[in-house]
């Protein structure tokens, strides 16, 4: 892996944990709902004490859901502040030693040093650093040890023989999940959902910048594409973004701040107002079928935000001939925008809690790499007549 495209030597987003106030309840309805299937647990039947979690897959996603079993835990305090949200957008990495020493040398803070984490099924190494507000990054790997040289290497001693300390070590799991948790086997009906394609974060007012900076001199991440409040802006809701990747583009972390609207307030400030700080606003949710994914969520009760039918009139205009039936798309909300490369499908949902804070993207790439900013003045007409109802404008 390159170093200086990939300084921590990220792989791929291991799993998001979300701190919620009913793990029990909220995995029925991402089971239920979003058609994932429970594969492990960790809680007090296998000696936890403190938490209980349930980690949900389906295809390449993995959402763990954690509850605080007692007020002392950390998790309690998240819960008071945010209400349900995400805690823990967690990497694999090439090295969980070499990525949290690197990451904390280029400005990061440190949230847990690395350990090991070891069940009867092995170890993994695990560390974590701070992003926005609450939110972590997790690291974990099958491999520690490896000292933050600069150039990524596994520091090796001036005759070229790594001693004793620097060696790395390499580990091998062999559980459900992770150290800590049980394989537990409930499925669900998959709906289609494949892999995350993006994670929003939304920071304050003048902060976008800031933690596009972060990611660029700590993830060695670059701007990948901008959007001002020319292209976000309606009567109200302005907002500015910038979308950091990695090199490859696997990882995609745009960052949203509040804009000056006209009177009224962003639905970014709506969402810093209501989960109490900066955090992710919503996770985009690749599959390859968005009219069979979006169909089955929809007849699972997953409520949707929908644009006016006069979209579906005018839509082909903008974005040309494309594969699917317009009638189809119309009848279940479906979004779609074009880039040079291809279009895209996209639908959002309602937030998934009651503080309007977070909530999914369902998203169908036909070449298209871009994020719908032809969409984006439909769909924020139709997030300020929800923000309206709920007297926050
Ligand atoms: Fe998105």
């Amino acid at each position: 892996m390159n170093q200086e495209l990939n300084p921590l030597g990220l792989k791929k987003i291991h799993h998001v944990e979300f701190y919620v106030g009913n793990a029990k309840q909220a995995e029925f309805y991402y089971r239920k709902a979003f058609g994932f299937s429970r594969v492990a647990y960790s809680g007090l039947e296998t000696g936890n004490r403190e938490t209980t979690s349930y980690v949900l897959r389906q295809n390449r996603v993995n959402f763990v859901l954690t509850t605080p079993l007692v007020p002392e835990h950390p998790a309690a305090e998240h819960i008071k502040q945010h209400g349900d949200g995400v805690r823990d957008i967690a990497f694999q990495v090439e090295d969980a030693d070499h990525a949290y020493n690197e990451a904390v040398k280029r400005g990061a803070k440190g949230v847990i040093e690395p350990r090991d984490l070891t069940d009867e099924n092995g170890s993994v190494r695990h560390a974590a650093i701070a992003t926005y507000g609450d939110t972590i990054h997790s690291f974990y790997s099958y491999v520690a040890g490896g000292k933050a040289t600069g150039n990524g290497n596994v520091s090796v001693a001036s005759d070229g023989a790594a001693t004793a300390a620097q060696q790395e070590r390499v580990y091998a799991y062999s559980g459900a999940f992770l150290p800590g948790f049980i394989e537990q086997l409930v499925p669900g009906e998959d709906v289609g959902i494949q892999l995350v394609d993006h994670i929003v974060g939304n920071v304050e007012l003048g902060k976008m910048n800031y933690w596009c900076d972060f990611y660029r001199d700590v993830m060695g991440f670059e701007r990948y594409i901008t959007f001002d409040d020319k292209d976000i802006s309606t009567e109200y809701s302005a907002l500015m973004s910038i979308v950091m990747s990695d090199g490859q583009h696997n990882i995609k972390f745009p960052i949203n701040e509040p804009a000056e609207g006209k009177g009224g307030k962003s639905q970014i400030q709506e969402y810093i107002d209501f989960y109490g700080s900066a955090g992710a606003q919503h996770i985009a949710l690749l599959c390859k079928d968005i009219l069979h994914t979006v169909g089955k969520l929809q007849a699972n009760g997953i409520e949707f935000l929908r644009v006016p039918d006069t979209y579906y009139e005018e839509v082909l205009d903008r974005v040309g001939p494309i594969d699917e039936d317009i009638a189809d798309l119309q009848r279940l909300g479906i979004l779609v925008d074009r880039d040079d490369e291809g279009y895209l499908l996209q639908i959002f949902t309602k937030p998934v809690e009651d503080r309007p804070t977070v909530f999914f993207e369902i998203l169908q790439r036909k070449g298209c790499k871009g994020f719908g900013k032809g969409n984006f003045k439909a769909l924020f007409v139709s997030i300020e007549e929800e923000q309206r109802r709920r007297g926050n404008l």
